[in-house]
Parts: C-alpha cells; sequence; structure tokens
C-alpha cells in the first residue's frame, strides 16, 4: 500500500535525527537540506541506509518531502488526506482565502460527476482564480484590453500552438461548464493559428473573456462584450444590436470572435416573444453574425464557434448550418476545427469565415 508523504515525512525526520544525534525533528530538518545534496550524502552513510530503509531517494527527500515542514498545516493535512505534493505546492504558495475557494469549487466538480482527480479538480480551480485574479478590474479607458508584453518586450505567450484539426482540451470545471465558456487551450489554439501580434479581435459573446485574456497574453488586443458581461473589463451590450461606443468602431476587427450559446443553453433562458425551436436559435445566430460583419474589417475573419443541434434525441441541425449562416454573411469558410474534451462529452465546433471583398 502506497505511503503517504506526511507518514514518510515524519519519519525521515525521526530516523535522521537519531542517526544525527540532534535534539529536535526542526533541526534534523534544516541540516537534512544540506546533508541531502549528492557531494554531502556521500559522505554520510548513516543517511544513506535511512533513505535506504524508507525507500526513497534523496531528491525526492530533499525536494518533496521537507517542503512539507514549511506549509501550512492546513495544507499538510490534505496532503495526508491524500492530495498530491505537487498541488499541495501550488495550494502553499497561495493565501488562505483562495485555498478555500479552490477546494470549495473541487468540490462542487466532485459533486457533479466529474470524473477528474481531486488534485486535477484542484488544479483546475487553481488555474481558474489565477485567471480571474489577472482579469482587469475595470474596462479599459479606450475599451480595449491592451496586449501584455513580457520581460523581454515579447507577447509573454508566443508558442506556435497545436496543428491538426482536433483540438483536444481538458475538461473544465462544473461551473465554467455551465456557462458554457470556452476553455482556454481552445481560445490559445484558435488564437495561435489566426492572429498575430498587433491584431485587434472583438468578441461579441465573450462571458467571463476567456478569449481576450488569451489574446492580451499573445500580443493582441482585444474588445469584449456580452449581453451578461461575466467579467468587469466585458462591456455589456447585445450583439444583434451592435452600438459604436467605447472605442468600438465599424471594420476595426482583424478578427471578430461569436461563441454564441448552445441551443440547449439558449432554449432554457430563451427570451419571451422569440421563435422557439431550431428555426429561432438560427435566427439568433444570424442575427449575431448580422452584428459581427458590421466590426469586421474587409479582410477580416469570423469565428463562430458552436455545437449541432441536439435535442430529444435527435440531431436536429448538423454543423452545415452554420456554415451557411457564416456564408450568407459574405464570408467564405476557410477553416474548420474541432475541440473536444478529455471526456469526449464537449464538441465546440470551431468555423472559420474569410470576409470577401470585391476586388
Ligand atoms: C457559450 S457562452 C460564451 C462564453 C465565453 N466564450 C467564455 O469563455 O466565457 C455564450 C455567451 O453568449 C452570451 N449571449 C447570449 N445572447 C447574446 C446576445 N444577444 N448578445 C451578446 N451576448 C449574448 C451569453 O450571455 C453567454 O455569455
Amino acid at each position: 500500500m502506497p505511503r503517504n508523504p506526511v507518514a514518510v515525512y515524519a519519519e525521515l525526520l525521526r530516523q535522521a535525527q537519531d542517526v544525527m544525534g540532534l535534539d529536535d525533528p526542526m533541526s534534523a530538518r534544516s541540516r537534512l537540506y544540506t546533508l541531502l545534496r549528492p557531494h554531502h550524502l556521500e559522505r554520510y552513510p548513516e543517511l544513506q541506509e535511512v533513505l535506504k530503509r524508507l525507500g526513497i531517494g534523496a531528491g525526492y527527500a530533499r525536494n518533496h518531502l521537507l517542503s512539507l515542514g514549511g506549509w501550512p498545516d492546513d495544507v499538510v493535512d490534505l496532503v495526508r488526506r491524500g492530495l498530491p505534493l505537487r498541488v499541495a505546492r501550488r495550494l502553499a504558495h497561495v493565501e488562505l482565502s483562495v485555498r478555500k475557494e479552490a477546494l470549495k469549487r473541487a468540490e462542487e466538480d466532485r459533486r457533479s460527476l466529474d470524473d477528474a482527480t481531486w488534485g486535477q479538480r484542484v488544479e483546475r480551480a487553481l488555474e481558474r482564480l489565477a485567471r480571474e485574479a489577472d482579469a482587469p478590474d475595470v474596462v479599459p479607458e479606450d475599451g480595449w484590453l491592451p496586449p501584455a508584453v513580457g520581460g523581454d518586450g515579447h507577447p509573454p505567450d508566443g508558442a506556435p500552438g497545436p496543428t491538426g484539426d482536433v483540438w483536444r482540451f481538458p475538461t473544465l470545471g462544473a461551473r465554467s461548464r455551465a456557462d458554457e465558456e470556452l476553455h482556454p487551450d481552445l481560445a490559445r489554439a484558435i488564437l495561435a493559428r489566426y492572429t498575430a501580434p498587433g491584431d485587434a479581435i472583438v468578441d461579441l459573446t465573450a462571458g467571463a473573456g476567456t478569449v481576450a485574456q488569451v489574446a492580451a497574453q499573445r500580443g493582441v488586443r482585444s474588445w469584449s462584450s456580452d449581453v451578461h458581461p461575466r467579467a468587469p473589463f466585458v462591456h455589456a451590450m447585445d450583439a444583434r444590436d451592435v452600438q459604436f461606443t467605447d472605442g468600438l468602431t465599424p471594420g476595426c476587427a482583424d478578427l471578430v470572435l461569436l461563441h454564441p450559446p448552445t441551443f440547449a443553453w439558449w432554449e432554457k433562458a430563451r427570451p419571451t416573444g422569440s421563435v422557439a425551436g431550431p428555426e429561432g436559435y438560427a435566427d439568433l445566430i444570424a442575427d449575431l453574425l448580422a452584428g459581427a460583419i458590421q466590426v469586421a474589417a474587409p479582410h477580416a475573419l469570423l469565428v463562430l464557434v458552436g455545437r449541432p443541434v441536439r435535442s430529444e434525441g435527435i440531431v436536429r441541425t448538423a454543423i452545415g448550418e452554420l456554415q451557411r449562416e457564416l456564408e450568407d454573411v459574405g464570408t467564405t469558410l476557410i477553416g474548420y476545427h474541432v475541440g473536444v474534451d478529455a471526456r469526449g462529452t464537449e464538441d465546440w465546433h470551431v468555423l472559420v469565415g474569410r470576409r470577401l471583398t470585391d476586388t
């Protein structure tokens, strides 16, 4: 049976204290930091013996187990309860309030019958909280979120992005799934492929502003809006009725992204008076695209992220419908990618249209 790291750590300190003739475990811990380095350890056969008895390597003992002694008690307790050291280390370096929130969200995810491990759920929550903390807390003065610049003057995230047309992404947490957020990996995949630093993008269904945050990291400036904004820097606007205010101007975007609600989500929250069923949903997509085309530059790309309409066991509208909608606003399809989550239960279809010009 695998032994818990907390128990192994306690045993390491006890035995090291004995062989080194020290008075207390904490002195053993600080001595071990030095003595577990290879060039010191070779002169301490007694300590080598301790490691052998415990069945652990010097690197693991020094780099992982000894850290436990510097972590808050609540984090050590989590390791005792089975949280992997790698995740516990991340928790140990954030404030207590963030730890509590991350654990709370991981628990919510567990209740949503998520099959991720506890460690994965906590890591996911920590990443999400870090994004929330990084989000600008006001709408920028000119309305646009500026690109981030790394220490070397280049965008912090210049990775080339995925190749191929099928993109796998880790399953989102329960809250993010409920809000139908785009996984940042998918946003990264789209932007890596279709934008360059210096570009301007507009996201008219930005929700929590995921795309904008990823764009900033890639050196791309962005303007975001949503009918129900979920981040402070996202403007409140109905994309079916585009208003050229707050820095948004006609033709300003090299790329316009639309990530409308899925049919299932829209049906539950369908505005009163709108046509029900797939027909009404198709109207929504058409209206959103009509809004999007107004902010697209003549050379712009329109990125439509959607899912087939599935309801009552029937696929009512497949992706061809989205292609037609894109073509109806004067674009030609130049890219089609599918993002599939690790569980295979989420499929986001990414259609990329290039605006046709008269020349
Ligand atoms: C699939 S979610 C987009 C999530 C977003 N990409 C993110 O990562 O948070 C769809 C969004 O469309 C918004 N929405 C629905 N109807 C809209 C409309 N008429 N105009 C603007 N946004 C709308 C919803 O409020 C929701 O936030």
